[in-house]
């Protein structure tokens, strides 16, 4: 495993030295448990939150009361990983004060370590503003969800000249506006390699192809939790969700059947008179 990164600052490192950086979503204490154990250098306490945990058909509902609430929990698991905690639609876009504000919110009450927006050159400024005050901020480009629908949905961004130097411009300005780094989302694998390259800050992809200083998932797909759509790019390692559905309707039928709970799940002995060793 490489070397644990303490600071926003170590990951510019890892860019230099072309080792990969890995971030994973968590939302509560025990998949941050999970996620960190497994020795990721990120954990992202992403407003995938709204569809994965909260039921919403998108991110735009998630409020900055439901992140924090779960950002906390999400602190309270995490030992190594450097946290991050992803600022919800209008936390951020209104004004550079509630900006600053609602950013601060994540490290002062959630203990985070940096916050995540969407959004490219137009938020630079915003961006700009919140790094002054002193917050390490990641920049989010390429599929926006907050804001998919000006996108014409969740589709892949930057097919055609036009929008590709667009992309490219949104990853330079904001990289000059301070962000130390970049999930590109959803961009075809030649462009997302010409904007690591164009950027000094490392790129993080999710369905923007290998050529990105680092990856990221949302845990749930990785682990095949959240069976309503899978994206083609979030590759299972496991089919939890199927596991899952097996084990509890294993433990429904059991309990309907008197097989569950046997003696061993059981305090004292089940016929009068009976002793066992284990009751002593
Ligand atoms: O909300 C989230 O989980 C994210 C990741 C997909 C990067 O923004």
């Amino acid at each position: 495993m490489a070397v644990a990164v303490k600071s926003v600052c170590d990951l510019l490192a890892k860019k230099q030295r072309g080792e990969k950086i890995t971030m994973l979503t968590a939302h509560d204490a025990a998949f941050a448990t999970l996620v960190d154990r497994a020795g990721v250098d990120l954990v992202l306490v992403g407003d995938s939150l709204g569809m994965v945990a909260l039921g919403y058909d998108s991110t735009v509902p998630v409020t900055m009361a439901e992140m924090i609430h779960h950002a906390r929990a999400v602190r309270r698991g995490v030992k190594n990983a450097l946290l991050i905690g992803d600022m919800p639609f209008l936390s951020y876009q209104v004004d550079e004060k509630a900006a600053i504000a609602n950013a601060g919110r994540f490290l002062k009450e959630a203990g985070c370590a940096a916050v995540k927006v969407e959004g490219g050159a137009r938020i630079a400024a915003t961006v700009a503003a919140v790094v002054r005050a002193g917050i390490p901020v990641m920049g989010h480009i390429g599929l926006t969800p907050q804001t998919a629908g000006q996108l014409g949905g969740f589709k892949v961004q930057g097919r055609d000249d036009g929008s590709a130097e667009r992309l490219l411009h949104d990853a330079q300005a904001l990289a000059e506006a301070g962000a130390f780094a970049l999930v590109l989302e959803c961009v075809p694998a030649l462009l997302a390699q010409r904007i690591s390259a164009a950027v000094a800050i490392p790129t993080i992809g999710i369905g923007a192809g290998p050529y990105c200083d680092g990856q990221v998932l949302v845990t749930h797909d990785l682990l095949g939790l959240f069976d309503r759509f899978v994206p083609r790019f979030a590759k299972q390692y496991a089919a939890l969700a199927e596991q899952a559905g097996a084990a509890l309707a294993s433990f429904r039928d059991e309990v309907e059947r008197g097989v569950f709970p046997a003696a061993e799940h059981s305090f004292g002995p089940l016929i009068e008179g009976k002793t066992r060793p284990a009751d002593k």
